[in-house]
């Protein structure tokens, strides 16, 4: 039995969330990207965290992600990953699932409100999960990063999570 982390990610702040959640949590949870995570293998899995960033205040869609490519981009700044399932579509394709799953995003504007990580505990919910903690969001900053769009985790919030990770381990015991 194991935990997934499973996330979506476009420059990289939604994945290193994951990887510190599963950190937190501890050997028994991996951070996995939505293409590397087979929806059909979650049914041996001991409990889902899910996670993505906030687009349009919601979950990325096609639409969402050709506005992120679109984004003129240089050498100084990373180009934004699109070729990865869609959270939104990963979830559609999990079996049903009796296991506690919870979710995160990651976000300009806080606090947690109408954002991916609700939407993805209506999806758990609705494949079967029972909510093992309330969505967390977390947050990116804009005012560091260049007019090519390269948005940075704001300071703490790795360690933030890495403390829920370690929370949500303690609720699994
Ligand atoms: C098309 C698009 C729409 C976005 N909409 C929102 C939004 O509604 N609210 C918000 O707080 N951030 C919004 N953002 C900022 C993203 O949440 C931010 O890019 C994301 O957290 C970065 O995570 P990633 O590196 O894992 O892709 C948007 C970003 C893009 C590209």
């Amino acid at each position: 039995m194991t935990i997934w982390v499973v996330y979506e990610s476009l420059w990289g702040n939604t994945a290193a969330v994951a990887h510190a959640i599963a950190e937190g949590i501890g050997d028994e949870a991996t951070a996995v990207s939505t293409s590397d995570a087979v929806p059909a293998d979650a049914s041996g899995l001991r409990a889902l965290i899910a996670g993505a960033p906030v687009h349009g205040m919601s979950l990325p869609t096609t639409q969402s992600l050709s506005t992120a490519a679109a984004h003129k981009v240089d050498q100084d700044h990373a180009a934004p990953r699109t070729d990865e399932p869609l959270m939104r579509d990963w979830l559609r394709e999990l079996p049903a699932l009796a296991i506690p799953a919870t979710a995160f995003d990651t976000r300009v504007r806080g606090p947690l409100g109408r954002g991916a990580a609700t939407a993805i505990i209506r999806e758990e919910a609705a494949k079967g999960c029972h909510l093992l903690a309330q969505p967390k969001g977390f947050r990116v900053d804009f005012r560091n990063a260049g007019p090519e769009h390269a948005d940075l985790l704001k300071e703490g919030e790795l360690a933030k999570a890495r403390a829920w990770g370690a929370e949500l381990a303690g609720l699994l015991s």
